[in-house]
C-alpha cells in the first residue's frame, strides 16, 4: 500500500514494540436476569454516574511543576541519612529524587492499566447484571486515571520508569486467574486497598497543588472500588468450603508479599548506582516505610476480615499478615473516611 511509508504507519510499528499480549481463559457470562442481585450495588452505580469527572478540564494543568523540587517532602526519602547519599551534590541529590518520585508516579500508573484491564475483565465474567453495570462505570474511571497519571508524568516530569517486576507479576497473577471472585479479590481488595493508602499518604504530604488535587479525584473513584469488592464478595465467600477459603487467603497473601517487594525500589538505586543491597536494608527501616506498612494493612485488613477471610481455616491469614509486620489487628475499625473522601470531592466539584 503507498500509504505504508506515511508518518501513522511508522507511528504504529513504534506502538508494536510496546505491546505486550497475555494469553489469559475465562468465562464470560451473560446475566438474562435483569433485575438487581445484590442490596447496595444499584446506589454504588447511582454514585458512580454522578461522580463523574473530567481530568481534561477539571484539573489544574497550567500549575508549573518543578520536577527536581519537592514534589514528595524529603522526609520521605529513605537515603536520607545515608553517607553516600549525603556526599551527594545537591544536583545530583535532586536527579535521584526526581526518579524516586517518577518511578512511584509510574507505578501507580502502571497498576491504574492493571485495573483498566481487570474491570473490564469484571464486565464480562460477573454473573450479575448490576455488578456488570458498575464494573463498566469503573472500567471509566480506570481509564481516566490511566490518562491523568500519564498525563502528569509526561508534561510535569520526564516520562515514566517501566513497571516493576513484582507488580507486575502481580497483575498476571490477577489477569490469567480464571476465577472470576479472584480478579476482584486481587484487584479491587488488595491492589485497591494498597491504592488508597498509597494515594492518601503522598494526597497528605505533596507540596505541589496540581498532584495533590489529581490524588484526591482519583482517590474518590478508588474508594467506590474498595467499596464495590467488598459489597460483591461477603456472601459469595460466606458460602465457601474451607479449602476454597484456603485458595483465597494464600492468594490475598502472596498478593500481600509482592506488594512489599515492590516498594524497594530497586530500579532507582540500580539507575542512580546506589549499592542495592545499601539501599534496600535502609528502604527496609525507614520510618515513612511502616507508617505506610499500617496505612496499607490499615485498608486491606479489615476488608479481608469482613469477608472472613482473615480468620478461616484457623486465623491463617491473620497468623501470615503478622508475619509480615501487622502487629494491631482489634484497632482496625471500618470509619468510613473513603465516603467522606467522597463528599469532599463532591463539594469541591460544586465549587468549580
Ligand atoms: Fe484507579
Ligand atoms: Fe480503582
Amino acid at each position: 500500500m503507498p500509504i505504508a511509508d506515511g508518518p501513522a504507519v511508522n507511528q504504529l510499528a513504534g506502538l508494536d514494540e510496546e505491546l505486550e499480549t497475555i494469553l489469559t481463559s475465562f468465562d464470560s457470562s451473560y446475566a438474562w436476569n435483569y433485575g438487581s442481585v445484590k442490596e447496595g450495588l444499584r446506589d454504588l452505580y447511582e454514585k458512580a454516574k454522578r461522580d463523574q469527572w473530567n481530568g481534561t478540564t477539571q484539573l489544574a494543568w497550567k500549575t508549573d511543576v518543578d520536577p527536581e523540587q519537592g514534589i514528595l517532602p524529603e522526609m520521605t526519602n529513605p537515603l536520607k541519612g545515608y553517607a553516600p547519599f549525603d556526599r551527594l551534590t545537591d544536583k545530583e541529590k535532586h536527579r535521584l529524587r526526581h526518579a524516586q518520585i517518577a518511578l512511584q508516579l509510574s507505578q501507580f500508573l502502571h497498576g491504574e492499566q492493571g485495573a483498566l484491564v481487570c474491570t473490564a475483565k469484571i464486565v464480562e465474567t460477573v454473573p450479575w447484571i448490576d455488578a456488570k453495570y458498575y464494573a463498566s462505570t469503573q472500567v471509566m474511571d480506570e481509564a481516566r486515571h490511566v490518562e491523568v497519571f500519564a498525563k502528569y508524568l509526561d508534561t510535569k516530569l520526564t516520562g515514566h520508569y517501566p513497571i516493576n517486576a513484582h507488580l507486575r507479576m502481580l497483575l498476571d497473577d490477577i489477569i490469567n486467574d480464571s476465577r472470576w471472585d479472584m480478579t476482584y479479590l486481587g484487584m479491587q481488595i488488595m491492589v485497591e486497598g494498597l491504592a488508597l493508602a498509597a494515594f492518601s499518604m503522598a494526597h497528605q504530604t505533596t507540596p505541589d497543588p496540581l498532584l495533590k488535587q489529581l490524588l484526591r479525584y482519583v482517590m474518590s473513584d478508588e474508594a467506590r472500588h474498595v467499596a464495590f469488592g467488598v459489597l460483591s464478595l461477603k456472601e459469595v465467600y460466606d458460602g465457601m468450603t474451607d479449602a476454597e477459603m484456603k485458595d483465597r487467603q494464600e492468594f490475598a497473601f502472596e498478593a500481600a508479599v509482592r506488594m512489599r517487594d515492590r516498594f524497594l525500589q530497586q530500579e532507582v538505586w540500580e539507575r542512580m548506582g546506589v549499592p542495592v543491597k545499601d539501599a534496600i536494608e535502609l528502604v527496609m527501616q525507614a520510618p515513612q516505610r511502616q507508617v505506610f506498612q499500617s496505612m496499607l494493612f490499615s485498608k486491606i485488613v479489615p476488608n479481608c476480615k469482613k469477608l472472613g477471610l482473615l480468620d478461616a481455616n484457623d486465623k491463617w491469614l491473620r497468623t501470615k499478615f503478622t508475619e509480615l509486620g501487622v502487629i494491631q489487628f482489634e484497632d482496625f475499625v471500618d470509619t468510613g473516611e473513603e465516603y467522606a473522601d467522597l463528599d469532599e470531592v463532591a463539594k469541591d466539584r460544586e465549587a468549580v
